[in-house]
């Protein structure tokens, strides 16, 4: 079997997903459920045996080491992390917490299985570390895309974090021979993604008549794929990646966050038009922009696309569409998410913006 951590969000949930429909073998998904974990993106498991779920924290080295010899992983795929910029902003310390001393600590733990497992098992082992390409920093409008080899220069907590992580998971490759992947990867977008960042948010907002806040002139690039893609190459990285690599994983979809916000609108204007006829658009409102934002990222998936034949299945245009009618067929889910908690988040991010 193999072992995710952070299974219960939204990559790791859809990840989770998508490989029980299309394997046999089991997962284990060990994850803490903070405010971004939700075991409601796994009803649909709940009668398969061949999901296993443990609640944890992957800094707790006692329960993980527990977990690793008792269901003896082949693989393990880290997704937990804290993951959302706005709040690496607001309080960074569960960032380092999780991403990098958790990280540290889950690599041990791995470690210690690993120098354990008999020779064969040994070679075939893999630890795959989920990163993002916002340990790249930012680009200027001209500038090339984000290739593996270009310099690390994180802006923000969360991203500083996670590139702290990928020197950890790198650096246990070449001190302690742990055969590791790591992948990194642009904005993702899709089914079960938390309504605080950008898509969901907009969607949410829009359908609630709420205003749209779009962080400063909204021409931010992002490069956007759809998070059943980006499975995909995960899945590809852990048959095919080669030891100790670097992959970078994107959609050549670089979009301006004011060109998301209309598309999502037009969208909506044709599948749950407002009951005064007016566009959704009306609800766009430019609000104090995000410290340290990044003007740009984007991509260079060549590698992957070269050495491993991975290729994105999905347009932005049929991403876009199948995400604005995930969440108009699944208001309970949103519901649900929207707890106390997520209402205090979202006074604190925005009141101070809105004025
Ligand atoms: P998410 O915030 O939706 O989910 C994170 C999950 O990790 C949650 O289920 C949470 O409960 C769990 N978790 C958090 N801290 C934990 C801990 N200490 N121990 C165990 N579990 C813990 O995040 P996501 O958007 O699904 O991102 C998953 C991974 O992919 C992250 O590592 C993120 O950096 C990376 N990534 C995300 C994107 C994106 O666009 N969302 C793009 C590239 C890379
Ligand atoms: O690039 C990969 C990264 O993408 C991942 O590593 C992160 O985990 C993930 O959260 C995401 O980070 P971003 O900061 O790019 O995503 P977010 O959805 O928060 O914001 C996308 C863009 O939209 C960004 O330029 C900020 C802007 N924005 C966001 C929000 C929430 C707005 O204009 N208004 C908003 O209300």
């Amino acid at each position: 079997m193999i072992l995710v951590t952070g299974g219960a969000g939204f990559i790791g949930a859809n990840f989770v997903l998508d490989w029980l429909n299309q394997h046999d073998e089991a997962i284990v998904n060990y994850d803490k459920l903070t405010y971004a974990g939700n075991l409601e993106n796994l009803a649909s498991l709940k009668t398969d045996t061949r999901h296993i779920f443990v609640h944890g924290d992957i800094g707790d080295s006692q329960k993980v080491c527990k977990m690793l010899a008792e269901y003896r992983p082949r693989a393990v795929i880290n997704f937990a992390a804290e993951s959302h910029v706005d709040r690496s902003i607001h309080g960074p310390e569960d960032f380092i917490q999780t991403n990098v001393v958790g990280t540290f600590h889950l690599l041990e733990s791995v470690r210690a299985y690993w120098s354990g497992l008999a020779v064969s098992e040994k070679t075939d082992f893999r630890f795959l570390h989920v990163s993002t390409d916002e340990v790249y920093g930012s680009l200027a409008k001209d500038e090339p895309a984000f290739s593996e080899t270009r310099r690390y220069e994180p802006n923000s907590p969360y991203s500083a974090s996670k590139a702290a992580s990928d020197h950890l998971v790198r650096a246990y490759h070449h001190t302690y021979g742990l055969p590791v992947l790591t992948t990194n990867c642009s904005n993702n977008y899709g089914p079960y993604h938390f309504p605080e960042k950008l898509i969901p948010l907009m969607i949410v907002n829009a359908l609630a008549g709420k205003t749209l806040p779009v962080y400063g002139d909204g021409q931010q690039i992002r490069d956007w794929l759809y998070v059943k893609d980006h499975c995909s190459a995960i899945c590809c990285v852990l048959e095919k990646g080669r030891l100790g690599e670097v992959y970078n994983v994107g959609g050549w979809n670089e979009k301006a966050n004011l060109d998301i916000v209309h598309f999502i609108c037009t969208l909506l204007d044709e599948l749950r038009p407002r009951t005064d006829s007016k566009s959704y658009r009306e609800q766009i409102k430019f609000v104090t922009d995000r410290p340290g934002h990044d003007r740009r990222y984007a991509i260079d998936a060549r590698k992957i696309g070269r050495e491993l034949g991975w290729k994105p299945v999905e347009t932005f245009e049929t991403g876009i569409r199948k995400t604005v009618q995930w969440y108009l067929d699944n208001q309970r889910w949103v519901n649900n998410v929207q707890s106390g908690a997520y209402r205090l988040w979202l006074e604190k991010n925005y009141a101070e913006r809105d004025q």
